[in-house]
C-alpha cells in the first residue's frame, strides 16, 4: 500500500496539503489549498530539486504529525562542537549552481526514473547478539535470500541523547546494485521494535542509478519491516533548510594519498522538544519529530559509527564492493584507509563526550576491517580507520 502511494506521489508536480489554522509556528496560515511547490531547479542528468513551501512538506502528513507543530531551530544550537573542528568539506551541493530554494522553502530532490520503491526500507540493523560479545565475530546476516550484509564499526550501550563525528568521504566502488556506507546509528529497543535514526553518506547504484556519493538519512520504528524509509522518500523527517537537500552527492570526495575531505554528521535529541536533530558540518538539516518513535522516544541505548556493505554474491564469489576508501586500515592509516574522526557521544545529561567501553563488530576481517587509532587522538579525538577493498585472496 504505502509504496504504490509513494511512487504515485513522486510524479505529482503540484502538490497540495492543506495545513490546519494556528499549526504552525510564526506564521499564520489560512485552510485554502495552496500550492506546495515554489519553484523547481533543474540540475545536471536529469535531476530536479523542488523548492517545496516548508510549513506544506510532504512529511506533515504523517498521521502521527497532523497537529505538528515545525520547529525552525534546535534549541542546543551549535554546542560543544567547536566550528574548526566540522571538517574540510566546503558544504555545497551540484544544485547550488543552478538556483536556490528561498527562504522559507525546503529543497526536495525528485524522485527520478531510476526511484525503485523496493529500495524503499532495504536496510538491516547490525545484529546485537554479535555486538553483545564484543568481540570480532566472522558471522553473517543473511537478510533475504542472497544479501549478505557486512559491518565494520564500533558501538557504546548506556543512554544517550544522540552521537557525532566527523567522517572521510570517499567514493567506493560498488557492484552493481549493492550499496556502500559509512554512517552512524542512533538506535533503541530490541528484535522487531527496533527503532533507529541514521546518518552518513552511501553509494547505492541500486537506489540512484549511479556511484555517487551521497548525503542521506534513514529511520525505522519496527525493524526495516513496514515504517521509516530513506531521506524523504516516505512521511516522517520535518526538512528545515533551505540549502541542504538529502540524497544529493557531495561535490568533493578524497583520494587516494592526495587531498582528504570529511565532514561532521550529527543526530541530537533536543530536550526542549523532543524531536531528533541531524545536522551536516552543524548546519541543522532537519529532525525526526519524538512522536514517530516508540523506543527512541526517551533516550537512545545504543550508538554506533562505522561502515556496511552488502554482497549479492553475483559472480558466484564474495563481492568487490569496497568499504571506505577500499584499503583495510592494517594498509596504512590517514590517505590510504577511511576514517572517523571526533567520535563523540550526548551522554543522559545531555553532555558531548568521548564514547567508553566502546565494543568492536567486524563481521569479515579478511575483506573489510577496523582499527582504532589511539596515535592522534590529541589533535583528531577519539577515532578509528575501517574499510576494506571485498574479495581479495583471503577474501573469497
Ligand atoms: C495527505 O493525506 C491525505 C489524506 O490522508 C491525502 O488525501 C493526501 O493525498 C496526502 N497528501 C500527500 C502529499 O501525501
Ligand atoms: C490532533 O488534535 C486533535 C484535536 O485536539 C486530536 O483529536 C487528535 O488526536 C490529535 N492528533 C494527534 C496525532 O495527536
Ligand atoms: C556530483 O554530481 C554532479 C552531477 O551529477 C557531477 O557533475 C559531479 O562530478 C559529482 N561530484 C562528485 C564529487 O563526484
Amino acid at each position: 500500500m504505502m509504496l504504490k502511494f509513494t511512487k504515485l506521489t513522486s510524479w505529482i508536480f503540484i502538490l497540495t496539503i492543506s495545513v490546519k489554522e494556528g499549526l504552525v509556528e510564526g506564521k499564520t496560515t489560512t485552510k485554502a489549498v495552496n500550492k506546495a511547490i515554489i519553484k523547481t531547479i533543474k540540475v545536471e542528468k536529469e535531476e530536479i530539486i523542488d523548492c517545496y513551501d516548508i510549513y506544506k512538506q510532504p512529511s506533515l502528513n504523517h498521521s502521527l504529525l497532523s497537529n505538528h507543530t515545525i520547529q525552525i531551530r534546535p534549541s542546543f544550537f551549535p554546542e560543544g562542537t567547536k566550528s574548526d573542528n566540522l571538517g574540510t568539506l566546503r558544504l555545497t551541493q551540484t544544485w547550488h549552481k543552478y538556483g536556490s530554494c528561498p527562504e522559507g522553502t525546503i529543497p526536495i530532490r525528485r524522485k527520478g526514473k531510476n526511484y525503485n520503491p523496493t529500495l524503499l526500507r532495504k536496510h538491516h540493523y547490525p545484529r546485537l547478539s554479535h555486538y553483545n560479545t564484543l568481540v570480532t565475530s566472522q558471522s553473517k546476516d543473511i537478510i533475504d535470500d542472497y544479501m549478505v550484509h557486512e559491518y565494520a564499526m564500533i558501538g557504546v550501550q548506556g543512554n544517550f541523547f544522540g552521537g557525532q563525528a566527523k567522517i572521510n568521504l570517499w567514493k567506493p566502488f560498488t557492484e552493481t546494485n549493492e550499496m556502500s556506507l559509512s554512517q552512524i546509528w542512533v538506535a533503541a529497543g530490541e528484535y522487531k521494535d527496533v527503532n533507529t535514526i541514521e546518518v552518513g553518506w552511501h553509494v547505492y547504484h541500486g537506489m540512484y542509478g549511479d556511484d555517487q556519493t551521497r548525503f542521506f538519512i534513514y529511520w525505522t520504528t519496527d525493524n526495516y519491516l513496514s515504517s521509516g524509509c530513506y531521506n524523504l522518500l516516505c512521511h516522517g523527517f520535518v526538512h528545515t533548510t533551505s540549502d541542504i537537500s538529502l540524497g544529493c552527492n557531495f561535490t568533493e570526495v578524497s583520494t587516494f594519498n592526495g587531498d582528504q575531505k570529511d565532514a561532521t554528521f550529527s543526530i541530537r535529541k533536543d530536550q526542549s522538544s523532543g524531536h531528533w536533530w541531524v545536522q551536516l558540518q552543524g548546519i541543522p538539516i532537519g529532525y525526526y519529530p519524538g512522536d514517530l518513535f516508540t523506543e527512541l522516544s526517551k533516550t537512545a541505548t545504543s550508538v554506533q559509527w562505522g561502515g556496511e556493505i552488502v554482497d549479492g554474491k553475483s559472480k558466484g564469489r564474495h563481492t568487490s564492493t569496497q568499504m571506505g576508501s577500499g584499503h583495510l586500515p592494517s594498509e596504512g592509516g590517514l590517505k590510504t584507509s577511511s576514517y572517523f574522526n571526533w567520535v563523540q557521544v550526548f551522554d543522559e545529561n545531555n553532555r558531548i563526550k568521548d564514547p567508553e567501553n566502546v565494543g568492536k563488530e567486524v563481521t569479515n576481517p579478511n575483506c573489510y576491517g577496523l582499527k582504532i587509532d589511539n596515535d592522534h587522538y590529541a589533535t583528531n579525538g577519539y577515532g578509528f580507520y575501517y574499510g576494506g577493498p571485498g574479495y581479495n585472496f583471503k577474501c573469497q
